[in-house]
């Protein structure tokens, strides 16, 4: 594993890392991968299985720093796909290319950021990769808006009551449908809504991030308490 952790520090040492936003997504990076080897022994995966899960982890967003040179944004809907451009950077750079589950390295990949993961991927195996690092990847962006890395809406304006209630129904908002603005930030709640494991479940309940999250949103909009409180009782019908 050294070589492929080696590979991505240097890669990103390509990159301007004086830059806050390459920093933050170099260290995601680091969590993501940490959390996919704790969610792979959770599982009781195998040695082999468990290191394609950290390679997933340290991969998925390789994309991130080549969009934010390019674009100075990571918004995704304004910019590119980065899940996309992740993949073909592992194309182009040959990153696992002699590896034997290239192809399912790939597809967990792109899919990650998806809204969903395509009914086309029937593959068990592949399946529950794909699940795993979109559970990693969530929990560490939880954990980053109740740190502060990330910021929540400042005001009512920014989410749609229409968008709170699709969280109410346990669904994952779909920013092109429900958010107007140009971040992943207003999906914080409906991001409790797509959690696959229990490992990744008892993280959020034994950190109490649901609740952390809701007093954050409360306290950037206490005009709508009790909503967020009523979100915070639906969500929590799934933990
Ligand atoms: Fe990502």
């Amino acid at each position: 594993m050294d070589k492929y952790r080696d590979f991505f520090h240097e890669y990103v040492a390509g990159y301007d890392t004086e830059s806050a936003s390459i920093w933050r997504k170099h260290e995601h990076t680091i969590r993501v991968a940490d959390n996919c080897r704790a969610l792979a022994a959770d599982l009781k995966f195998n040695a082999f299985n468990t290191d394609l899960a950290e390679l997933i982890g340290l991969f998925h967003d390789i994309g991130r720093f080549e969009q934010w040179r390019v674009y100075q944004s990571f918004s995704d809907d304004k910019t590119i796909d980065h899940a996309d451009l992740s993949v073909k950077i592992v194309k182009d750079n040959g990153i696992l290319a002699e590896h034997p589950d290239f192809e399912l390295f790939c597809t967990a990949i792109f899919y990650h950021n998806k809204f969903k993961i395509s009914p086309k991927i029937t593959d068990d195996r592949a399946l529950t990769f794909c699940k795993l690092i979109r559970d990693a990847d969530k929990l560490d962006i939880i954990r980053e808006f109740v740190t502060g890395d990330l910021q929540l809406p400042q005001d009512g304006e920014t989410y749609s009551i229409k968008a709170l209630n699709e969280i109410a129904a346990h669904k994952l908002l779909n920013r092109k449908i429900h958010v107007n603005t140009n971040d992943v930030n207003l999906t914080a709640l409906a991001l409790f809504n797509d959690i696959y494991f229990d490992y990744t479940k008892r993280c959020i309940r034994e950190e109490f991030l649901i609740e952390k999250i809701v007093e954050l949103y409360i306290k950037s909009d206490p005009s709508q308490t009790n909503l967020f409180r009523q979100l915070e009782r639906f969500i929590k019908e799934q933990y």
